[in-house]
């Protein structure tokens, strides 16, 4: 041992490394390189993979050259993400270390080094600038919540910042409790922790200690730097540490060496922090010299431990956070024999946004869906960026703006949206009525002007934060319903361009309030100006076609009307407006429907296909309404019984509207027309003083998705062979609809709760009321309003607004991979990746990955089976239509299935659980 005159520095150099290399097991690395055209190991037994599988940004135009990959001409607001697997972990690590490394090297001849940001999860971790260093290696200590399968990591491009690169990104599981103030109770939320130092003290030679003498394939910094290079010579004494006090795990070989001062009172480290913030640090002690020295250790100033005492054999460690601090003094001062220090780490402790909630991502990604565009929407709306075309408050979503695109409706899914204060959707082809809005209770600007919209719907009665309501051109009809005078906060109502008339609410006429009516039939606050009008006939009624199919079609026509505006006044100066008095015709189409002589009735009661039944018997049959069975899209479902004792299920709808009627004609048209054993039978109807009732056969075991998604016991009754006995009954059912009947008849609105089970657990398909009849033989599709049931809508359908037979065969495949996975459609429960079922269960099917299939059908079934079942579920599911197979095809699949999974069951090769 040497002796300097004022300090003395002892290095005690390892001789356990045998003993730690033993158990060393890189299993749970994920490598991934950057630029390699194929997996590799590297001299330290580690195995390296192409990163391209794990990118998740979509398309993306990104190039790799020989040591790096870069993302040319990207976008500010689209962020270049990798979607970093956490279940390849092993032990259900608490914590990870990610550290992504880049290097510029001027791989472009430009001399540019870029400058962007980087993010894990929703925390922007780090700002990279080669400019200033090159290369970068982060590392980036994220606890794992358990929750998620995948963290997002993000290269964020800033403006004028240059193309991002990246080299290579490391995954290292870390000791289960480790880094344990990470989330620390006054700060409320957790934070990631970013390494600024991790330093091996006393070590001074050689290149930093990492793996494999750091399990966890940290990276030790040699020591010189932070002291004066007066070395003493090597002093070697094999001294067993007892580790297990310290859940950091810090390798024994950074243990065996220490910073020890002899001469002086006081062991110093001096740190500089980039920029000030909270910080954590710990330090690592180890029992390593013959006597347990005593110190005390302060931390810029700050007392953190008196009397610290180190026992020999023993390892140790203090965790510390500091808030707010841009420099790190760290003091460790002589109570007995000397100070001593065997290792430092120094993070930086960076707060972690809250994630927005499930339900607001998966409402959002509907939305993306049906816009039939990628909207770039990936990882949490709001942080560490919102996404386009979304603005938030915090992890609440509170804008968003969709225009120039075709929506066609605004789907329930934008009701989910409950924290918006803007919407914005002008220019969306919308049309109808405006509706699912009415929970949007904190909206204060609404832009639906440039759209097709004809009526006012009953939202805005709800909608009580309502400033800005921008309707203009649109071709909203009728009157101005009084409710919106009801809006106490509104400052701007533009009605301009649509084909209002009528006199304004009074209680809009008010100083607060501008109310634009330009380019409208006749609208105004005072009473007399509009009133001359006249009825003509000239307008065709909407059609109510009805029956028989191959007669040609019976039309209600309707009276027709036209309307002259005349001269009235000043205001409504000689102008001639011809148009529809929507608020007449209504008035005189409810009266038709009260009577119980219409045509259209006539011509129901004059066929004999279905019975008609009159109120009273209904009311009889159904002992007043007393017993229901379910509640339906358009109304209650009763259980009833006929005179003759067959029991039905009845069918109340409340949908008075005039699509409700539409629907009700078009159900008992096309179930008067098809039969089939596979169809759920109508029985009869009854049409009168504006009930709309429905009368079916009834089927005792409820639908499918009450025996699937309700309690446990039921699904667990549904074991493989009876799933798929359901999935063939349905596929029969449609495929008699598609290929079947005449004319052709696209369901539109497959889903499983309207597959409906008999107590043999034999399937019909019903619940025809958005049915479409395809009327030509050869047509190949019919361009329609999309409707449907969110999960279950065909994304093609979206886009092209063709319907074709196609749609029911994606819908059935939402169907299929239901009856597979036991779950629903969009589920907003667990987390984000997974809510969807489709985009979720896909890949893992298409790999053959049967771990997804429902708990309750482990064991239960054959492996070949459910491969084939699996096989056409995905392929119903294909984004692009004429991709998918026929229901045809589907159903001799399915059967193939079955009777591979039946022989299967009677050769006894798979039990059944
Ligand atoms: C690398 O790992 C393989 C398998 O895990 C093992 O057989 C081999 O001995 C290791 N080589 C080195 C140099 O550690
Ligand atoms: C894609 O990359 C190539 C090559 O760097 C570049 O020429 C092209 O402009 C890029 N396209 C886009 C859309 O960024
Ligand atoms: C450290 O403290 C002990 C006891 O207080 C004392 O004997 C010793 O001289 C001190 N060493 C130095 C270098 O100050
Ligand atoms: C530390 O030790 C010294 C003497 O060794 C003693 O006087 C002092 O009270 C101790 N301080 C604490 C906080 O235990
Ligand atoms: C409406 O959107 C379409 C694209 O969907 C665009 O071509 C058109 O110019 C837009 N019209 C207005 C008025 O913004
Ligand atoms: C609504 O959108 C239209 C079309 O871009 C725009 O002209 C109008 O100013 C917007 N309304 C409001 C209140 O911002
Ligand atoms: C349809 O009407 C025609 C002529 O009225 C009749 O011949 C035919 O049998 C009817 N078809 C059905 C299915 O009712």
């Amino acid at each position: 041992m040497a002796k300097h005159s004022d300090t003395l520095l002892i290095i005690f150099t390892t001789i356990v490394t045998t003993a730690s290399l033993a158990s060393a097991d890189p299993a749970g690395f994920l490598s991934l390189s950057c630029c390699s055209p194929a997996p590799f190991t590297d001299s330290s037994n580690i195995s390296w993979t192409p990163d391209s599988a794990y990118i998740s940004t979509d398309p993306i135009n990104s190039t790799s050259t020989t040591s790096l990959r870069f993302f040319p001409g990207s976008d500010p607001r689209t962020p270049i993400c990798y979607g970093l697997p956490l279940n390849i972990l092993h032990n259900n690590a608490a914590s990870v270390l990610v550290r992504p490394s880049f290097a510029y090297n001027n791989y472009d001849g430009l001399d540019r080094a870029p400058l962007f940001s980087l993010s894990l999860g929703t925390a922007t971790a780090a700002s990279v600038n080669l400019a200033e260093n090159d290369p970068v290696v982060e590392e980036l200590v994220w606890r794992v919540d358990g929750s998620k399968n995948t963290l997002a990591l993000c290269l964020h491009p800033v403006e004028g910042g240059g193309s991002p690169v990246i080299s290579s990104i490391e995954v290292r599981p870390l000791p289960e409790g480790a880094y344990g103030l990470v989330s620390d109770e006054d700060r409320g939320k957790s934070s990631l922790l970013r390494k600024r130092y991790r330093i091996n003290c006393g070590y001074v030679g050689g290149a930093p200690l990492r793996y494999p003498f750091d399990y966890y394939d940290r990276i030790w910094d040699v020591d010189q730097n932070f002291w004066p290079t007066r070395l003493s010579t090597e002093f070697k004494i094999p001294v067993q540490l007892e580790l297990s006090g310290v859940k950091e795990s810090p390798p024994v070989e950074v243990l065996q060496t220490a910073r020890v001062l002899v001469r002086r009172d006081t062991l110093t480290y001096y740190f500089s922090l980039e920029k000030s913030g909270d910080y954590y640090v710990v330090l690592h002690f180890a029992g390593i010299t013959p006597v347990s020295p005593t110190f005390d250790v302060l931390i810029n100033d700050n007392s953190v431990s008196s009397n610290y005492s180190v026992k020999h054999g023993e390892a140790s460690s203090i965790l510390y956070s500091v808030k707010g601090i841009d420099s790190l003094r760290i003091m460790f001062r002589n109570v007995s024999f000397y100070p001593q220090v065997n290792a430092i780490e120094i993070y930086e402790a960076i707060g972690i946004p809250l994630e927005c909630s499930t339900t607001t991502v998966s409402a959002l990604k509907v939305i993306e869906q049906s816009t039939g565009f990628d909207l770039g929407w990936q990882n949490d709306p709001c942080s560490p960026t919102a996404w386009k075309h979304v603005g938030c408050d915090g992890n609440l979503v509170t804008s968003l703006e969709l225009v120039n695109m075709d929506l066609r409706v605004i789907s329930p899914t934008f009701g989910d949206l409950i924290d918006l204060k803007k919407l914005d959707l002008h220019n969306t082809s919308l049309s109808g009525e405006i509706m699912n809005l009415g929970s949007l209770q904190k909206l204060e600007i609404l832009n639906l002007s440039f759209n097709k919209l004809t009526s006012f719907g009953s939202d805005f009665d709800t909608m009580v934060n309502l400033q800005i309501l921008d309707l203009q051109n649109n071709s909203l009809e009728g009157a101005v319903p009084e409710v919106l005078g009801n809006l106490k906060n509104l400052r701007l109502l533009n009605l301009e361009n649509n084909k209002l008339r009528g006199v304004l609410p009074e209680s809009l006429n008010k100083k607060s309030l501008k109310v634009r009516t330009s380019g409208n039939l006749c609208l105004s606050f005072s009473p007399s100006t509009c009133n001359d009008v006249e009825d003509h006939p000239s307008i065709q009624i909407p059609r109510v076609t009805v029956f028989n199919a191959t007669e040609p079609s019976v039309q209600t026509q309707k009276h027709t009307k036209m309307i002259i505006v005349g001269a009235a006044g000043a205001v409504c100066c000689a102008l001639v407006i011809v148009g529809i008095v929507v608020c007449m015709y209504t008035r005189k189409r409810k009266r038709d429907y009260g009577t119980s002589d219409t045509r259209a009735e006539r011509e129901m009661k004059s066929r004999s296909v279905a019975q008609v039944f009159t109120y009273k018997e209904i009311k009889a049959a159904t002992n007043n309404f007393k017993d229901i069975i379910g509640i339906g899209g358009f109304g209650s479902i009763y259980l009833g019984k006929l005179s003759d004792g067959k029991l039905v299920a009845v069918k109340v709808r409340v949908d008075k509207t005039q699509f409700g009627a539409d629907s009700f004609f078009n159900e008992v048209q096309v179930l008067s027309q098809v039969r089939h054993q596979k169809l759920v039978q109508l029985e009869g109807f009854c049409y009168e003083s504006k009930q709309q009732i429905l009368v079916y056969e009834y089927l005792p075991s409820r639908s499918l998705a009450d025996n699937l998604h309700g309690s446990d016991s039921k699904k667990a009754t549904l074991n493989w062979a009876c799933r798929l006995k359901i999935a063939v009954d349905a596929a029969k059912g449609l495929d008699y609809l598609h290929n079947g009947s005449n004319p052709r008849i696209i369901h539109r609105d497959v889903k499983s709760s309207n597959i409906l089970l008999d107590l043999d657990m034999n399937a019909k398909v019903g619940d025809f009321g958005l049915s479409k009849q395809v009327p030509q033989a050869d047509a190949t599709h019919v361009t329609t309003a999309v409707k449907g049931t969110a999960g279950y809508l065909d994304p093609d359908y979206y886009a092209t607004h063709q319907l074709t037979e196609k749609s029911d065969v994606y819908s059935f495949g939402v169907v299929l991979l239901e009856l597979i996975c036991g779950r629903e459609p969009l589920s907003h429960a667990g987390n984000p990746d997974s809510y969807n079922l489709v985009l979720w269960a896909k890949p893992y099917l298409q790999a053959g990955a049967f771990e997804i299939v429902d708990e309750s059908l482990k064991g239960g079934f054959d492996v070949e089976s459910m491969r084939k079942a699996s096989s056409i579920a995905v392929r119903c599911v294909e984004r692009d239509a004429s991709e998918r197979p026929t229901m045809a095809e589907v159903l001799a699949e399915l059967k193939e299935a079955y009777s591979i999974h039946l022989t299967s069951l009677s050769s006894g090769v798979e039990t059944l659980s």
